[in-house]
């Protein structure tokens, strides 16, 4: 018997706030499931060596995520915005230093989503997922996008693709969420935290 709640993991990196937009309301949509917890984690941006570095908290947001936290995780959401078609380097930098979980396969069964954000309707949203999820499928995560099954899917004008949530924040990075991104990417957490549930039952029942 566990005495603490499985957690889905959302570990997002954000720098103007759409991609934390995204990442709250998927975590509501993990809390909308019961037996389950949501847990926000963000990461610090990175700089080369002769720039300041940042305080331990960050201002605002999402505390900054520890490996721990992806380590003991039923399920991960991975969140950023998308840079020239790719995910930004900070989150890039964070999950270059999880060869430990690697090694030990401690992410190994457990699902996972990418979700992100652009300016531009047409700036590289799936190319932005497709190099979140190669790095979860190398840990042996299952990755599970959007079905068709949400139907904003097929009409949306905004965002939201089969391969994960995602939002076009437009030129100042200031558009709130579309009502379709935002139920797109509430479901997908809440999807997320039906995967995580099972599988934790899985791997319990395997042992
Ligand atoms: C270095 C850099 C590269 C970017 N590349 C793209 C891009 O390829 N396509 C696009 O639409 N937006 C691009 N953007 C805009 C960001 O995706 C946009 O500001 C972001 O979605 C806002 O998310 P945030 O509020 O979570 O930071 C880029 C921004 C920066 C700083």
């Amino acid at each position: 018997m566990r005495d603490t709640l499985p957690y889905v993991l959302i570990l997002y990196y954000s720098r103007h706030g759409a991609t934390r937009s995204m990442a709250e309301q998927l975590a509501a949509g993990v809390e909308s499931c019961t037996g389950i917890e949501a847990r926000l984690r963000t990461v610090p941006p990175v700089s080369p060596t002769c720039e300041a570095v940042d305080p331990d908290i960050p201002a605002e947001g999402a505390v900054y995520a520890e490996l721990d936290d992806l380590r003991h995780c039923a399920g991960l959401a991975l969140g950023s915005p998308t840079r020239f078609g790719n995910m930004a380097a900070p989150l890039k930098y964070f999950i270059d230093a999880t060869s430990a979980l690697w090694l030990n396969g401690a992410l190994v069964d457990k699902p996972a989503t990418a979700f992100t954000s652009t300016s531009s309707l047409h700036g590289g949203q799936e190319t932005t997922l497709v190099s979140m999820l190669l790095p979860l499928l190398h840990h042996g995560m299952v990755y599970a996008g959007l079905p068709y099954s949400e139907t904003d899917l097929m009409t949306t004008a905004a965002g939201g693709t089969p391969y994960g949530a995602s939002h076009v924040a437009g030129q100042r990075s200031d558009r709130p969420l579309a009502d379709s991104e935002s139920r797109l990417v509430h479901a997908q957490g809440k999807r997320l935290a039906h995967l995580a549930l099972a599988l934790v039952r899985m791997r319990e029942e395997a042992r």
